[in-house]
């Protein structure tokens, strides 16, 4: 097979944040993928980027005091220590903000408007008259129009699931200043989505995507596309739309043209041809992997965007699920809202990257971190079962045989069985089905180590009639090791490159066929340490915000590191026992849990209260739990509550729960012996 030309990119991580273990699912997935592609001898690039524009970067900037400019090259900086400490071998990691960018984005608008797909509209939104500027739905804050919940969000409320316009909430403010907003007119861009509506219908039946994402992708063909907005007003950090004065390109327009910005600037340096890869007709492979949040705008805007303006689209966009850590949503109480940096201070990066390999597959479902797991199967599997092959070997090499392997292969047939596992451990990784590669690694891993304690070289050495044998047991054993290090090194490049050091031979995918033989190694050093339990749950405990410690915000912004008032809410006035007696609270068992089509905060609850009585309850903790992890669990309800019909079914309780809200938020369990139904008193 002729090498292939292939350019990889993985989702560009917002400059306003640190990365964090979910975001390392995507990088690492995307750079076992790229390394596999490198190794096979294909011409192989892989890029990315800071997402830089935007009004979340444009605030947090004022905030902080500083030039957004400022801020992002100093995130950029964090960034790229974070991955090389992941060992993320990009080709380039560029900014969005950057001239390439700014080029690509005005020629791609230009092209688009040419071609009659930009049209002008003007539209009503609210505006901020303190700060002078229009609010994105997520700056505004309010009651909520359909059930009058307090401080919900502007497009969606917490309490009973209702999604709404920011311009119907009830006593609107600005989030960014406090003033209540007034609704302003201005012309905005919009890019015609609906005239690609028959070419992306094709294209996404054409294997660009997976299944799943295919079936979500024709919801909204069925629902009708939108024409996109794609302009936003000054104030607005970002590039200005050419001939339009004060109106700036909406951070998604350029985002994904960062990925053509990204890879020019490499092919600039490094004298590619970057249109050979960017033609209509180019036979070079493109590949976007992302997370499934972000499916609407590469499956639907990219595309359509790059077919207008002339350049070819991707052969395929790969979506992954989401990190759960421990069965819940990542969570800085709880500790598992677990930074890059965090977890590099205490464990070793190649823990995680093995980790997720081990469950990766190429569907889009939901990845969790366990974190007693994680310890387990690295211990065991890289530590008890590959490492260990070497480390048993090794010693008497050096020791006995003058670090020297053996001048023959002593089971051919075992070590072409390893060789011939290669084809399809390859095809494993080409289709992205990397635990099914962990899975058929580890198989021989076993059988290599059943060898070795079937033919117990420690015990041979002993016997000066049985060098010999003892040296061919111990070279084939470093053989069969080093051909598990050729299939490893995508997922572990930095264990492989102290193999390669220790075996004084390279690991690459043609040279695993050819066994070392009478061949000089270097002594053996311990490749990896186990994980230490303690190193884990001093990560988890670095990780751990006390919200109760935390001092109030400066200012009424709200972003993920701001902690509202809602969490110290003072207590309430007193009631009577009488009062309190009136509230039926039981003890409820969940016996099934799931998530609601077209609610994003809502968890759809059965619970079993005794006697044979079930209650349907609609609680609003989806971002603090996986749905299906609930199952079995108990929990206190108020059992008395008048039900309440949503739009989703009828909610005949609640559930008790404490903390802030959000991701943040901690069902009450009862102890050990409560059964369902009992009175809580
Ligand atoms: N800036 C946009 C992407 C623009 S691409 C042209 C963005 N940034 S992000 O920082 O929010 O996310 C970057 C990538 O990380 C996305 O693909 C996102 O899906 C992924 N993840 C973020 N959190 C994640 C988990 N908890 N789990 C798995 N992936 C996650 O979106
Ligand atoms: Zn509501």
């Amino acid at each position: 097979m002729p090498p292939r030309k292939i350019l990889i990119t993985s989702a560009l991580p917002y400059a306003n944040g640190p990365i964090h273990l979910g975001h390392l699912l995507e990088y690492i997935q995307t750079d076992i993928w790229s390394r596999f592609q490198k190794a096979r001898g294909h011409e192989c690039y892989y890029v990315c980027a800071d997402d830089a524009h935007g009004t979340p970067i444009m605030l947090k900037a004022q905030q902080q005091g500083m030039d957004p400019e400022q801020m992002i090259a100093e995130t950029k900086i964090e960034h790229e220590a974070d991955f090389a400490g992941f060992a993320i071998g990009f080709d380039n990691y560029y900014s969005t903000h950057s001239e390439e960018n700014r080029e690509f984005a005005s020629l791609i608008y230009q092209r688009l408007d040419q071609a009659g797909y930009i049209k002008r509209k003007v539209i009503s939104q609210l505006y901020d008259p303190q700060k002078n500027m229009f609010l994105p739905d997520r700056f505004v804050k309010g009651d909520c129009p359909k059930c009058g919940a307090v401080d919900q969000n502007g497009d969606s409320c917490d309490v009973c699931g209702a999604t709404y316009s920011p311009t119907d909430v009830k006593n609107p403010r600005s989030v960014v200043s406090g003033a209540t907003p007034v609704l302003k007119d201005s012309e905005h861009y919009f890019f015609d989505l609906p005239a690609f509506s028959q070419m992306l219908q094709d294209w996404t039946r054409s294997g660009a995507l997976q299944e799943e994402m295919a079936n979500k992708l024709q919801e909204w063909f069925n629902d009708g596309l939108q024409m996109w907005d794609i302009s936003r007003d000054a104030p607005y950090f970002g590039f200005e739309i050419p001939g339009a004065p004060g109106k700036f390109f909406y951070v998604w327009l350029d985002a994904p043209i960062g990925y053509l910005a990204s890879f020019k600037h490499y092919c600039n340096q490094h004298n590619i041809d970057f249109d050979s890869f960017w033609r209509p007709d180019s036979s070079a492979e493109v590949y976007h992997f992302i997370g499934k949040d972000i499916i609407y705008f590469h499956s639907l805007f990219w595309p359509a965007m790059l077919e207008g303006a002339g350049f070819r689209k991707p052969n395929a966009v790969y979506a992954h699920g989401f990190v759960t850590v421990n069965g819940a949503k990542m969570s800085k109480s709880r500790g598992t809202f677990i930074k890059a940096r965090t977890y590099l201070d205490n464990l070793n990066p190649e823990y995680l990257r093995y980790y997720f390999a081990s469950k990766l597959t190429s569907g889009i479902t939901d990845l969790d971190l366990n974190l007693d797991d994680f310890t387990q199967k690295v211990n065991a599997d890289l530590v008890g079962k590959v490492v260990n092959i070497a480390s048993r070997c090794a010693g008497f090499i050096s020791k006995r045989f003058d670090g020297k392997l053996a001048a023959t292969v002593a089971e051919p047939a075992l070590l072409n069985g390893f060789v011939a596992a290669g084809d399809s451990i390859a095809d494993s990784f080409e289709k992205r089905e990397f635990a099914r590669a962990i899975r058929d690694i580890m198989a021989l891993a076993d059988k290599a180590n059943q060898y070795i304690d079937h033919k117990a070289p420690w015990v041979l050495v002993k016997d000066e009639a049985r060098q010999q044998e003892a040296h061919a047991v111990c070279s084939m054993g470093i053989n069969l090791f080093r051909v598990l290090m050729h299939y490893l090194k995508p997922v572990l490049p930095v264990m492989a490159g102290e193999v390669e050091l220790f075996l004084n031979s390279e690991l690459s995918w043609n040279t695993y066929q050819s066994p070392l033989v009478d061949h000089a190694i270097n002594p053996f050093q311990a490749l990896m340490q186990r994980v230490d339990p303690l190193k884990v749950a001093a990560m988890v405990a670095a990780s751990t915000e006390n919200l109760q410690a935390t001092p109030q915000a400066p200012t009424t912004m709200v972003n993920s590191n701001t902690v509202t008032s809602r969490e110290r809410e003072p207590i309430s006035d007193t009631v009577s026992i009488d009062d309190f007696a009136k509230i039926d609270l039981r003890v409820a068992r969940i016996v099934a849990a799931s998530a609601v089509e077209g609610a994003d905060k809502l968890v759809q609850l059965q619970l079993d209260i005794g006697n044979g009585e079930t209650r349907q309850v609609f609680a609003g903790i989806k971002a603090a739990y996986v749905p299906e992890d609930l199952v079995g669990r108990s929990t206190v309800m108020v059992a008395n509550l008048a039900p309440r019909k949503m739009r989703f079914g009828l909610s005949e309780g609640m559930v008790l729960a404490a903390g802030p809200g959000g991701s943040e938020l901690f069902i009450l369990s009862p102890d050990d012996g409560a059964t369902a139904g009992m009175r809580v008193k």
